[in-house]
């Protein structure tokens, strides 16, 4: 059966501990902007015409889902049709308005047990936001720990249509769904959780602005800024009052022809091309 078109990574539903402290964190010092709250859930946009890309609920900080967009609501029905066929648990089928800021949504279980949602037609917005010292333009990935790594790479790639990009001997798969070397990353892990997500700036301006403004704010880094060598991307890693680690990227390798790409096999260890201060143990 022909693998579901997953266009984009949409967003991700993360719980954390305390809505206001973590509101604070992402749209005042990060540079999100606070869209809507509905249910205790709160809506994030970055800073492009999404309606969102994170949403946080009150809970055990953690990763509630992970989700991706697909090409249209006839795609996600059918995409109901092939996990099923897959044997992957469908934990929601496909709904209209289930949830702001998508048309249709279903939700199912990945290799791990991680909750995947699938997400068609998300609704657009006109204006833009107010001012921010740096202001991301969008998700650029999400890197999670899985225990099933070999199945996870092969379900993603059979199931949801994922190319793998690069990887690092046995221990992180980068893999992508559109010109982006890395939508979505995977870490050989003991435990299923979120690794880190990163949202693109504009440049390395922005990010240099991104560094100096979070460090005034008594927000340091924990890696970098530096320059990855699997996806070419410039960075810089923090964590959210929750411990949830977030990047400021650019810069990433665009795949512009598929035929030609072959994927590299990276060497264990440090990869980066360089990069200020180490990974602490939590990006392991
Ligand atoms: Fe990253």
């Amino acid at each position: 059966m022909e693998a579901i078109a997953v266009t984009r990574l949409a967003h991700v539903d993360v719980a954390v501990t305390d809505l206001d402290r973590s509101t604070e964190f992402y749209n005042d010092r990060w540079g999100l902007h606070l869209v809507e709250e509905h249910d205790g859930r709160r809506y994030f946009r970055s800073n492009t015409s999404d309606f969102h890309t994170l949403s946080i609920g009150k809970g055990d900080p953690r990763l509630e889902h992970l989700c991706l967009e697909v090409s249209s609501r006839d795609e996600l029905k059918r995409a109901e049709v092939v996990l099923e066929a897959a044997g992957a648990e469908v934990l929601a089928p496909y709904t209209e308005g289930a949830k702001p800021g998508v048309g249709a949504s279903l939700r199912f279980k990945d290799p791990n047990g991680l909750e995947v949602e699938l997400v068609a037609d998300v609704q657009q917005l006109k204006e833009g936001y107010g001012a921010r010292d740096v202001k991301p333009q969008g998700l650029n990935h999400a890197v999670l720990r899985v225990t099933k790594y070999e199945e996870t790479k092969r379900f993603y790639r059979d199931v949801l249509g994922f190319r793998l990009s690069d990887e690092t001997e046995n221990t992180m798969a980068f893999m992508r769904c559109n010109q982006n070397h890395h939508s979505l990353a995977f870490v050989n892990s003991d435990q299923a959780s979120l690794h880190h997500i990163a949202y693109t700036v504009e440049d390395w301006s922005a990010l240099a602005v991104g560094i100096k403004t979070l460090g005034d704010a008594g927000i340091c880094r924990i890696w970098g800024p530096g320059r990855h060598g699997p996806g070419n991307n410039v960075f810089s890693y923090y964590q959210d009052p929750d411990g949830h680690v977030v990047e400021y990227t650019c810069e990433l390798q665009q795949i512009v022809d598929e035929s030609a790409w072959v994927p590299q096999v990276w060497k264990r260890g440090r990869p980066e091309k360089w990069a200020g201060l180490g990974p602490p143990d939590i990006l392991h």
